[in-house]
């Protein structure tokens, strides 16, 4: 596993500061955990989400292989000193089988630290925004942040009947000391309005 840890920066404005710690690892699974993961996604109850243009399944993590939570483990170790705990952890297809796919410039707004955000699958493009910037992930590619802190989005994109973009989310929590972002779900508007702006100077996708 190649760990590739993208500096962390901070960006001072007017109207908010972003700590950004975002880690980048590639090739985060084996062709055998690949293959278990398609395996319990496709045999989960799903349920689309018809806002994101995207199907969801849920309550992966009672399935993950042993040597898979021991990897997510290891990583989370790696990047926090907070002792964290994995909770949930699900897929979503975004394809335009479910809606329009896209993502607005949200927080979470839930009470995880850490989120392991893992391209599983995919036969398109489709950036993920960062606060101001914007990263291109290959199939088994993973972006670590904190979904709490790190304003997060798609690129404005026009899916084509056929694409998709499957995603796997593991969040993690400090079981010793619950964070408690539900203040961000529904966030102060400037807070968003520079990647929200930044987000629509990039235009539309194909
Ligand atoms: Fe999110």
């Amino acid at each position: 596993m190649g760990f590739l840890c993208i500096p962390s920066k901070v960006i001072h404005s007017t109207w908010y500061n972003f700590y950004m710690s975002i880690t980048r690892i590639d090739n985060i699974f084996s062709q055998k955990e690949i293959d278990h993961m398609l395996k319990i996604i496709s045999e989960g109850d799903s349920h689309i989400d018809a806002r994101y243009g995207r199907l969801r399944v849920s309550d992966l993590e009672h399935g993950l292989l042993p040597e898979t939570i021991e990897k997510f483990n290891n990583i989370v170790k790696n990047i926090s000193t907070l002792p964290l705990k994995m909770g949930s952890v699900m897929s979503v297809d975004y394809s335009p089988l479910y809606g329009e796919p896209h993502l607005p410039p949200h927080f979470d707004g839930d009470s995880n630290d850490l989120i392991i955000n893992i391209q599983l699958d995919s036969n398109t493009f489709w950036d993920i925004g960062l606060n101001l910037e914007t990263y291109r992930l290959n199939d088994n590619c993973a972006l670590i942040f904190n979904a709490n802190e790190e304003v997060h989005w798609r690129v404005h994109k026009r899916f084509k009947e056929g694409e998709h973009v499957l995603m796997v989310f593991a969040r993690f929590f400090n079981e010793e000391n619950l964070s408690d972002y539900s203040h961000l779900s529904v966030p102060d508007d400037k807070i968003l309005k520079a990647p929200t702006d930044f987000r629509n100077s990039l235009g539309i996708f194909d």
